[in-house]
């Protein structure tokens, strides 16, 4: 604590630098503070199965249909309020939603999402460990709606054509990025910001942009 306060008088604050400084520190506190009260609430309520420490920040929305599973790992950190958001405005909470009995999310340990929409409509969804998940990603398992006959396609689309989302462990998904349904991403790659995933991509790589390529390969010498 001295160590901080020497460090901090280094740079003369004035009063309104310690006033502002105390404030954002104590209303970040507050935010998760609540925020990871009203989610312990809401997931013993939904039976949302958290395996150690989950804080967060903001309203979470959880929607999880009855005989589906959302399992959270240990020391996840979930985001929904800008104020506690490092890189981008949040445009909408996260949302942790299953559809059909057979949907299922599994979050690793040590992740961290912002404004993450994750949605299982009849098939698994897996985030590994250590990922981080930049503001406003969305994730799903599913189309939704139908591509023919187009008179039904809000009504009857078949979860035949839903499949499995994997994300590996520490993958870095960037700002907006959109992970479409049957995606791999392998361990440790990363996905530049607003970018639509469609195909699997390999460990250890950078992909980005629309359509996507990779643009470098990691761990490389
Ligand atoms: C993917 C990313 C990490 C790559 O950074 P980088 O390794 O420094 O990449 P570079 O700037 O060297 O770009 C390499 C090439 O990829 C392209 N590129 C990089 N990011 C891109 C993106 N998101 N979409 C499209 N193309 C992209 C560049 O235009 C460049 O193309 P070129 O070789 O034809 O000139 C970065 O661009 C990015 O998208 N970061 C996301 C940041 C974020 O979401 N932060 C939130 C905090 S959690």
């Amino acid at each position: 604590m001295i160590g901080i306060i020497k460090k901090y008088l280094k740079y003369r604050p004035t009063i309104h630098d310690i006033i502002c400084h105390i404030w954002i520190g104590f209303r970040t506190k507050i935010s998760g503070f609540w925020g990871s009260i009203v989610f312990y609430i809401k997931a013993k309520f939904y039976g949302v199965e958290c395996a150690g420490k989950v804080t967060c920040y903001g309203k979470i929305l959880i929607r999880k249909y009855p005989f589906t599973k959302i399992i959270i790992g240990k020391n996840v950190s979930i985001i929904s309020s800008s104020y506690r958001a490092t890189a981008s405005t949040i445009f909408a909470p996260t949302k942790l939603q299953t559809f059909t009995t057979t949907a299922e999310i599994e979050i690793g340990d040590n992740v961290s999402m912002n404004g993450t929409s994750i949605v299982s409509r009849s098939k698994k969804v897996t985030i590994g460990s250590g990922t981080i998940i930049a503001p406003n990603v969305v994730i799903m398992d599913s189309d939704f709606h139908a591509l023919w006959p187009p008179e039904n396609r809000a009504y009857s689309p078949p979860i035949d054509t839903d499949k499995e989302v994997t994300i590996g462990n520490n993958v870095w998904l960037g700002m907006q990025s959109i992970i479409m349904k049957g995606v791999t991403i392998g361990d440790n790659s990363i996905i530049g910001a607003r970018t639509v995933v469609t195909t699997d991509i390999p460990s250890n790589v950078v992909a980005a942009g629309n359509p996507l390529r990779i643009i470098k390969h990691l761990g490389e010498k």
